[in-house]
């Protein structure tokens, strides 16, 4: 297991890019913490990582954001889903998003905020992520 802390949000983006250079192809990484807990700090190291050039925001309106990304170790293109279920309530509507799709695309990498319930498919297997607050108001530890 990995335990950073991190003293401000550069410190997490440059925790989730070396998150990513660890990651194996078509990961389902699952994102646990509470509001501003710096999971999306952390996606948008990911997505630098992976030299997205899109505009990298919690998608909780609209639950799946999608970027296109570049593994350079793999060479290969990288499609990203982003998505956060905070809204949603139950299984089906999580099913109804398409969200088994998603999983299923090749090149294709999952980050999930508020994951609990893609946790409750037996077919996932999510590595997880989990941000908790530190002992100062700017510090998180993240833990993988
Ligand atoms: N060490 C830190 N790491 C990450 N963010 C930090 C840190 N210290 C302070 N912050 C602040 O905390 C906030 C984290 O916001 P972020 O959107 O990443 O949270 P989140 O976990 O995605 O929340 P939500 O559940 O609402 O999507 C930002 O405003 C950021 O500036
Ligand atoms: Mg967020």
């Amino acid at each position: 297991m990995t335990e950073i802390v991190s003293r401000n949000p550069e410190e997490t983006f440059e925790a989730g890019r070396k998150f990513a250079a660890g990651l194996a192809q078509n990961s389902v990484v699952g994102l646990y913490g509470n509001l501003g807990s710096g999971k999306t700090v952390f996606v948008k190291g990911i997505c630098d990582y992976f030299n997205v050039k899109n505009d990298v925001n919690s998608p909780t309106f609209i639950i799946v954001n999608e970027y296109t990304g570049f593994d350079n170790a793999r060479k290969s293109v990288l499609n990203i889903y982003h998505f956060d279920l905070y809204r949603l309530k139950n299984l089906k509507e999580l099913t109804d998003t398409g969200f088994e799709n998603y999983l299923a695309t090749d090149n294709s990498l999952c980050i999930i905020e508020w994951p609990e319930l893609a946790d409750e498919y037996k077919s996932v297997s999510l590595v997880k992520v989990n941000l908790s607050p530190g002992d100062s108001p700017g510090e998180r530890i993240i833990k993988y």
